[in-house]
Order: C-alpha cells, then structure tokens, then sequence
C-alpha cells in the first residue's frame, strides 16, 4: 500500500440508527468511504428509541441508497456498537456533527466506548452545510402532514414514507 494514506488501510463502522436514511447520512457516507478502505453503516438498536421502520426496512434503504459504493456493505446489531467493532474487527467510529447539541451527546458516547474499548478511534466528520438542519424526525414529521420529502431522502425512503402515512 505505498503511497496510501495510513487511514486507506483502516475499516470504519458508521452506526445509527437511520430511522429512515436521510441525504444527510448519505453525505456523511459517501465521505467516510473515501477516507477508510472498507465501510460498514450498521443500524444500531437505540435502546429508548421507538421506530417507525423495522430494522429490514432500514437496512434495505440503506443498501438500496449506497449499491453504487463498492467498499460501503450494511448490517444492524441489537448490542454494543464496540462490541460489534470487535466482531468484524473495525478501527474506527465515524459519526456525523451537525451542531453544538450533536457535540455533548456525541462527546459522552465517544468517551464511553473509548472507556469500552481504547483502542477503536472515534472520527467525526462535520455535516454538510445544507444537510446540518436534517433529522429522521423532521423527515418523518413532513411526510406525516403531508409534505414532499423528496429533497431529503432517497426514492424509495419518500415511497415507503408515501406508503405508511398516506396509504395506510
Ligand atoms: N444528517 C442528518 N441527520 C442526522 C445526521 C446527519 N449527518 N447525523 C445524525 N442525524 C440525526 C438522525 O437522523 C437522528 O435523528 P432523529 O433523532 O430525529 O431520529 C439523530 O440525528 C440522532 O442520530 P443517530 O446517529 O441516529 O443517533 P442515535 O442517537 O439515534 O443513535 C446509536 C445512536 C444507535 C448509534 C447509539 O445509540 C448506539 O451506538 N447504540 C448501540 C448501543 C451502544 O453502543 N450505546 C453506546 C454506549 S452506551
């Protein structure tokens, strides 16, 4: 690997819990793909978090959303993001930033897994300008009352959202 950036060789894992996928997510991916060798986007069980999407139907937006990223591949665990890192023996967690908020949240789990595991990095990469003010929630809340998503998610996430509060 001559020549490669020291990061080229690394596998990063980028958890979530992509309630559904957003085009901020994606940003977030299509960036760390280009910085590590493999990426793994793995939906992660929020243990206080109630979903409108099982977690197929998450992982299958995923996988319909990154299939033209040849070193992206989507799975899901229902434990630790650490231990799911050993498992497939990743390096790194990247994590996306969109504000001071995301900071403190983001701050305390790093330190947690870092306390779980010291030697898996947390990378974060700083959302992109005009996806800084995207959530699951507000994509969720717009399709509920109606509103086109379609700038903010991908065809098949705006049809299932389509689906599930107009057609139910
Ligand atoms: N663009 C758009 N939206 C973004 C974003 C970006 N770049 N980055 C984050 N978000 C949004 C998400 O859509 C989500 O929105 P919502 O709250 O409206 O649904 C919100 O920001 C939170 O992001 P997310 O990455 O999904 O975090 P989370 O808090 O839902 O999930 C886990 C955090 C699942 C990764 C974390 O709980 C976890 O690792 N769980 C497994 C158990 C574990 O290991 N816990 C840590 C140690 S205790």
């Amino acid at each position: 690997m001559l020549g490669m950036p020291e990061n080229f060789t690394k596998h990063a894992v980028y958890p979530g819990s992509f309630d559904p996928v957003t085009r901020g997510h994606i940003d977030i991916i299509r960036r760390a793909a280009g910085m590590f060798s493999k990426l793994t986007v793995v939906v992660a069980h929020h243990p206080t978090k109630p979903s409108l999407f099982t977690l197929d139907e998450r992982m299958s937006f995923l996988k319909n959303a990154v299939c033209d990223i040849e070193n992206v591949d989507v799975s899901c665990t229902e434990g630790l993001t650490v231990d799911f890192c050993r498992t497939i023996r990743a390096d790194v967690i990247v994590r996306g930033l969109r504000s001071e908020s995301d900071f403190a949240y983001e701050m305390q789990m790093a330190c947690v897994n870092r306390a779980l595991a010291p030697s898996l990095e947390t990378v974060f990469l700083l959302a992109s300008q005009d996806t800084m003010f995207l959530s699951s929630s507000v994509v969720r809340e717009l399709a509920s009352l109606g509103h086109s998503v379609d700038p903010y998610v991908t065809r098949m996430v705006a049809d299932a959202l389509h689906r599930r509060f107009l057609c139910p």
